[in-house]
């Protein structure tokens, strides 16, 4: 069969990756895929979000199933136009997407089902947010009702700093149409974990445990980045709480969404706050995590194929699947200066003598090639992934990687795993 995946970042290198040991393909296409995606499949010049282009390419090639890697996309419903078309696709629709589209639909879902959340309050009016701040009192947490890249989310650990967000989020726009209205909600302390699920809208396929690494310096300081680094499994999610989290998140997440009308199919992304053994939700999104894809598929004995199949058809009927017993750990090597302003263009050595290193995958995210040499193009460049026996040993594997990779200003995390192997 033949393979789209949309998308150009270091899950969707992932996804090709793991896409193209299934002996039931033939072929596979990635837009607009990077410079490590190459290797693999063929890169088509049309952008994630070209949604039209996506499906005349499609159509015109009799693509078998399109995979949906980014958010973007899945919010702006590529999945309703494929299968308009009559096309296989893998991800949830416009309407399923919300869940990470928008904070207040999410947070509204799992106020309906019971789902285990933080207390919260939305609003569309500046005077009355800063009101409900005022009653609440700091530490508290804003949010912008919509899509911000990631950068909508403010911790305020004062009621003057949540104040300004809102001011900065209602006033003055920063994050666009996204702020239009906020949620304020309870700060959560504890330890996040990612936790996965396949599903075909009806039936849930749960992936290993994972655990990413959110801020960019180490120790957890300096600010929030799409993730500095992960790795899978994640101590911090016993069996025990495994089960907690398959039942009074995953499923009712799923059953619920399905009650409303919204079936939502694909992969479920639930960021999680464990306190004293029980989660509890602090976002849905709509698609894998980046970098959590990394660590988890590199861990993934079964073929991918048939459950992103199964899941686009709506007949899930697999309910486990084989994991190697290792451990993974992705260490992302970023642009210095990143998530703020970086140099670009930066010749990357080293690529050819990670590559002769076993069990270690060096995964693109934001790379190009300039003058037949691979570069620096974006914030998060490699992510370097690592397999071992136990978390010490991925965790040596990945860094044996980071060790020969280099270019001017390279900047990634020292203790990447070092949570896991505290416990
Ligand atoms: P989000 O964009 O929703 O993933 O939020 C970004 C980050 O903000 C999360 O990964 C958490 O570290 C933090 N965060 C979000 N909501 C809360 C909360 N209610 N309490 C504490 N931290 C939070
Ligand atoms: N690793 C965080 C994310 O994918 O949003």
């Amino acid at each position: 069969m033949k393979i789209l995946v949309v998308g150009g970042g270091g899950r969707e290198h992932t996804l090709v990756w793991k896409i193209s040991q299934s002996p039931l393909v033939d072929k596979i296409y990635c837009a607009p895929g990077n410079p490590g995606i190459a290797e693999l499949a063929e890169c088509v010049h049309i952008g994630a979000d070209e949604i039209d282009a996506l499906l005349d390419f499609s159509l015109a090639e009799k693509i078998d199933l399109t995979v949906v890697g980014p958010e973007v996309p899945l919010t702006m419903g590529i999945v309703d136009t494929f299968q308009a078309a009559g096309l296989e696709i893998f991800g949830p629709d416009k309407a399923a997407a919300q869940i990470e589209g928008s904070k207040k639909f999410s947070k509204d879902l799992m106020a309906r089902y019971n789902i285990p959340t933080a207390a919260y309050q939305s609003f569309s009016d500046h005077g009355q947010a800063v009101a409900y701040i005022r009653k609440q009192g700091a530490p508290i947490v804003v949010k912008a009702d919509g899509l911000a890249a990631g950068k909508g989310v403010i911790v305020a650990m004062t009621e003057e700093q949540a104040i300004a967000a809102v001011d900065d989020i209602m006033l003055d726009q920063v994050f666009g149409d996204a702020g239009a209205s906020v949620v304020i909600e309870e700060f959560m302390d504890g330890e996040e974990a990612s936790f996965f699920a396949f599903t075909d809208g009806k039936n849930i396929l749960p992936l290993a445990s994972s655990q990413d690494h959110k801020r960019v310096n180490d120790g957890d300081e300096g600010p929030n980045t799409g993730g500095m680094g992960a790795y899978s499994p994640a101590p911090v999610v016993t069996d025990e709480l495994y089960q907690i989290i398959v039942d009074t998140v995953v499923k009712p997440t799923i059953k619920g969404m399905a009650a409303d009308g919204c079936p939502y199919s694909g992969i479920l992304y639930v960021g999680l706050m464990i306190k004293d053994g029980k989660p509890r939700v602090v976002e849905y999104n709509a698609r894998f995590g980046d970098p959590e894809a990394q660590p988890l598929l590199m861990r993934m004995k079964s073929d991918i194929v048939p459950v992103l199949q199964a899941c686009a058809r709506g007949e899930l009927q697999q309910d486990s699947i084989d994991w190697y017993d290792k451990a993974a750990v992705c260490v992302v090597l970023a642009s210095g200066g990143y998530p703020a302003a970086y140099e670009k263009g930066l010749p990357i050595s080293g690529l050819d003598e990670a590559a002769e290193i076993e069990d270690l995958m060096v995964f693109h995210a934001g790379t190009a090639l300039k003058d037949g040499q691979i570069v620096n193009q974006g914030g998060r460049v490699l992510g370097v992934t690592g397999l071992g026996d136990t978390v010490r040993e991925a965790i040596d594997k990945a860094y044996a990687g980071v060790k020969v990779i280099h270019w001017d200003n390279v900047h990634y995390r020292h203790d990447i795993g070092a949570r896991a192997l505290n416990r």
